[in-house]
């Protein structure tokens, strides 16, 4: 039961009844209340509708008020210029909290009108590091396929990695000159970027290596049989790395289909571009332009040079011969269109690759993929204390299993400190738990497009809005359950529920919040919104807490109460594992 839902349909039938003419009747809602003193719903339906019927919203408000059927389900006042005001009885939130406690699903409702959603995310280039900020599309991926799924969604997740390119001359380069077995079958991320580094600085000094690095690419795209071996076993070594990192972060992918599985349709393709005259040529490479429809400002095909509109066409042949990551994208928008029969496709990807997927999406709508919802789920950038884009003492970019280390190792430090667990194996499975969610949460717990300072003490923390924060409460929920006789859950009776203590009713309120959580946060790919609604969700579990002793109580209160507690930790593991986000039974 969806109490917005419920009065609303209960306010348009008063409306009716009263005769009041609603030219939109979407945009009447009853919507939660922001400040709980007026009510725990609120409507501005009289005062938006005034002005049209030539009615004091007021007056309008109390007509409303005397033919509103909710008398079951709340209390409605009037209040300022005509607000409606709705205070849920506690009948109601006893029900209400009854239903949830009974729902497997936690009153997450699935969408009416399912669809095939592609989620291309974390895809890092294979051979150079994952670092930092495939963190961010890593996580946030993940989160938006979990939620998406459980509301009825055909997912698809896919890794659209970066195994094809120019670093792969360089890596095929060093390979040739300097590899070290015994290092890549220990550290195969580290050995290849050991590689790639060493390239890139001997290229640096000496201007003919740069050139033999690109013969090693041409070979490889040539199909030179060594080349073509170095380059499997650096994917293969890639992949495994990766797949540790992803085992640690709880990711997982339906496939793997990355830029060099879309080769060879790229020839055709651009066949039909250039036939199509969607690209021609310009200074020997084929290239996409505006089409000059709209204004320049809005057109991903130009760009402001020193105050002039300068055509910025998409490249998807350079001069060269060579196809690029623009054709590549085109071909997998086709692919995923044609194959997958995908409906939506999320790019989550940094901010700065806005203007390709501008482009990209113009291209794909011209080349008749219309019907696909392509959506670029961008994100900002993760700083350093100093207010910079975060970088390593040495000046560069973090690398993702590094963060996680140092993460897990300063939660070790804090579960060192605090925790109740006996065995020192136990706090350092504690520690990596608690370091790697951390890192993910705070992730979660900021919009997307913030940049924010990346604080490790802070994270691990057992105060403020962190994960810790959140395990402590499940797991203080959970414990009361411990000091029972096993199996003491499955003997509650949902018949004896009975909310009636402001504590109580506020976390029943919380709770009977968390399935519009879930659902909004695909609105505008905002899991800082689930986030954040399980913090609130345990401030006011921490409340009820200390405010309502629970073993202490006696017959239907106490039923109540550990209903309560069962159904706050379930709904709190549930969010978290929305998020991505695994719980600890014990700390
Ligand atoms: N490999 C790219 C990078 O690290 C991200 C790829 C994103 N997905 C896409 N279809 N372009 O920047």
């Amino acid at each position: 039961m969806n109490i917005s839902k419920l009065l609303t349909e209960k306010l348009l039938a008063a409306l009716a009844e009263i005769g009041l003419e609603v030219p939109d009747p979407s945009r009447i809602q009853v919507k939660p209340a922001d400040d709980l003193r007026y009510g725990d719903y609120q409507s501005t339906v009289a005062m938006m509708l005034a002005k049209p019927a030539g009615k004091n919203p007021r007056v309008i408000a109390s007509e409303l008020m005397e033919h509103l059927d909710v008398a079951a389900l709340a209390e409605v006042s009037i209040a300022g210029p005509g607000f409606l005001n709705f205070t849920i009885t506690s009948e109601t939130w006893s029900v209400l909290a009854k239903k949830q406690w009974q729902d497997p699903n936690h009153s997450v409702q699935v969408v009416p009108k399912p669809e095939t959603v592609v989620i291309d995310f974390s895809a890092p280039n294979v051979a150079k590091p994952m670092h930092i900020g495939h963190i961010r599309s890593t996580i946030i991926g993940e989160c938006l396929g979990r939620i998406a799924s459980r509301l009825g969604h055909k997912v698809i997740k896919d890794n659209h990695i970066g195994d094809w390119g120019t670093q792969f001359g360089m890596v095929t380069w060093a390979w040739k000159k300097e590899v070290n077995e015994e290092q890549l079958r220990i550290e195969p991320l580290q050995e290849l970027l050991r590689l790639y580094r060493s390239a890139t600085d001997a290229c640096k000094e000496d201007e003919s290596i740069k050139d033999a690095c690109r013969q090693e690419l041409v070979a490889l795209q040539d199909g030179n049989p060594e080349n073509l071996a170095i380059w499997n076993r650096c994917l293969e070594l890639s992949r495994k790395g990766l797949d540790e990192i992803y085992t640690r972060l709880d990711v997982s992918f339906d496939h793997w289909l990355g830029e060099s599985s879309y080769n060879d349709a790229l020839a055709l393709l651009v066949e039909k571009l250039k036939s199509q005259d969607l690209a021609r040529e310009s200074d020997g490479a084929l290239c996409v332009f505006s089409d000059e429809s709209g204004k320049p400002k809005n057109d991903p095909f130009k760009v402001n040079r020193d105050g002039e509109w300068q055509d910025y066409p998409m490249i998807v042949r350079k001069k060269d011969g060579a196809f690029n990551y623009a054709t590549t994208d085109i071909a997998t928008v086709v692919f995923r269109a044609d194959e997958w029969k995908a409906e939506k496709v999320w790019y989550v990807v940094d901010f700065r690759q806005g203007g390709h997927f501008k482009q990209l999406f113009e291209v794909s709508r011209r080349f008749g993929y219309d019907q696909i919802d392509l959506v670029h789920v961008a994100f900002g950038t993760i700083l350093g204390k100093d207010g910079k884009p975060l970088k390593t003492r040495a000046g560069d970019l973090p690398q993702l299993a590094n963060v996680l280390n140092d993460a897990v190792k300063a939660a070790r430090e804090v579960v060192g400190n605090k925790s109740h667990l006996n065995t020192e194996e136990e706090k350092d499975e504690l520690a990596e738990l608690i370091g790697v969610n951390s890192v993910k949460f705070t992730e979660l717990s900021h919009h997307r497009m913030s940049d924010y300072v990346f604080d490790l003490d802070k994270m691990v923390a057992l105060e403020g809005d962190t994960a810790p924060y959140l395990f402590y409460s499940y797991v203080r929920a959970r414990s009361i359950f411990r000091k029972l006789e096993e199996g003491a859950v499955d003997t509650l009776d949902a018949k004896k529920l009975t909310i009636t203590e402001p504590a109580e009713i506020h976390l029943v309120r919380m709770l009977t919040r968390f399935g519009d959580n879930v659902s909004v946060v695909l609105d505008d790919f905002r899991p800082n919104i689930l986030a954040t609604y399980l913090l609130e969700l345990a401030r006011s579990f921490h409340s009820f807490f200390e405010a309502c002793p629970v073993l202490r109580a006696e017959g239907e209160t106490r039923e109540s109460r550990l209903i309560l507690c069962d159904l706050t930790s379930r709904v709190i593991k549930d969010g978290l594992n929305l998020l991505g986000i695994q719980v600890p039974e014990r700390m």
